[in-house]
């Protein structure tokens, strides 16, 4: 069955080929700007990533009036005023961002306030406040998970509050997203790992957010088919372009399918997890994920059921109900086979949450706006047993 209404936009240009982060000034040119500034963090600048697109951008007429290289896991909100106000004193018109979620997110942020000033909090606590396009932004992910580089979505974490809160301005979509296999090579195993659980939740609550639609189930089973495929490859032979540029696709696939399904409670678990305990928040969503799923079982069974196709069970025979069984417990299988190469942790225990710290867990959960989409109601009293399953 269809939903009553959706609808479906997708302004940023995606181009995706090996190499291709050392070969797009072209792209820039067609914007019409030619001086950027570059916001990155200290490990990708040390890997040398950085330099050669900058060498790659010189060589063609494109100037990099300077580079902040200090975004930390989660972006806090020092970081967006420090990358406004360099932008703005080096002359720049435009913002690159190089770099995993939290780099993304930190100059889509950043450039709300590089644009039209402000504060972000005062001024853009709320939804589409922004009322005209704002100064040009080009992103390389360096990392196959946030899918950031299509959503109009940063999450910013306030280090005084121990929240994260997310800015959703349709205005901060990219223009332009590189998606370049060889930018991901160099990315660990254990965040290989727990940045494709990431993408494969985005992934599988895009499928059941109560704002779905056949255009982001189509992206969404794509993303977990090649995510299934090829995350256990891509965490133990990292060289693999192949195996590399699957997830890369799939994290962008699924992104661009959640922000407009949006995500669920898995995620509520895990942004109050990760602002309470600093949990990283693929790693929370890849110990959250199987849970959250049974929180929301019997509401979405029947899409539960086709999941498991994609996955890769032949469900044929096989009742509404197991099919759907089923998926869960490919997840599971998926997570358990991670967490036997060391990949990901299984348990909240084993990554520093305090047992007594479940019930605020359950209580930060229900402040957190992805629960707004969830399929069933997000009760702390209920969903509390599933996270002390998942402890
Ligand atoms: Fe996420």
């Amino acid at each position: 069955m269809l939903p009553e209404f959706f609808q479906f936009h997708n302004p940023t240009k995606v181009l995706y080929g090996q190499g291709l982060a050392l070969d797009f000034a072209h792209e820039l040119h067609a914007i019409g700007v030619d001086k950027w500034f570059l916001v990155t963090d200290q490990v990708i600048e040390g890997l040398g990533l950085v330099k050669k697109v900058v060498d790659s951008l010189a060589e063609e007429g494109i100037t990099i009036t300077g580079i902040y290289n200090e975004v930390k896991q989660d972006a806090e909100i020092t970081a967006i005023n420090d990358i406004a106000e360099q932008a703005k004193a080096t002359g720049a018109q435009g913002l690159i961002a190089i770099g995993g979620g939290s780099v993304i997110d930190a100059a889509k942020a950043g450039n709300i306030i590089f644009s039209v000033g402000g504060d972000l909090i005062e001024d853009f606590s709320g939804a589409h406040l922004l009322t005209a396009p704002i100064n040009p932004f080009v992103v390389i992910p360096t990392t196959a998970g946030t899918g950031s580089e299509c959503t109009f979505i940063s999450v910013i974490y306030d280090p005084v509050e121990k929240v994260k809160m997310a800015f959703t301005e349709k205005f901060t979509l990219p223009d332009i997203a590189i998606l370049d296999p060889e930018m991901t090579v160099s990315l660990p195993a254990k965040l290989t790992a727990s940045t494709g659980m990431d993408a494969l939740t985005h992934a599988i609550e895009a499928t059941v957010g109560l704002e779905w639609s056949p255009v982001s189930d189509s992206l969404a089973f794509s993303a977990i088919e090649l995510i299934f495929k090829n995350i256990v490859e891509a965490t133990q032979n990292g060289t693999n372009l192949d195996a590399r540029g699957a997830m890369l696709v799939a994290s962008n696939l699924a992104g661009i399918a959640f922000s407009h399904s949006m995500v669920g409670c898995v995620h509520g678990m895990a942004h109050a997890t990760g602002g309470l305990y600093r949990v990283p928040h693929g790693v929370a969503n890849s110990i959250f994920l199987p849970h959250g799923m049974e929180y929301n079982f019997e509401e979405v069974k029947d899409k539960y059921a086709k999941l498991a196709s994609v996955m890769g069970v032949n469900t044929a025979g096989m009742s509404v109900d197991d099919a759907a069984r089923k998926s869960i417990e490919c997840v599971r299988t998926l997570t358990a086979e991670l967490n036997a190469i060391d990949a990901v942790p299984l348990r909240l225990r084993d990554v520093g949450v305090p047992e007594d710290g479940l019930e605020k867990i359950a209580e930060a959960t229900m402040d957190d706006g992805t629960c707004f989409y969830n399929p069933r109601e997000v009760e702390a009293e209920i969903i509390i047993e599933n996270i002390k399953n998942a402890y």
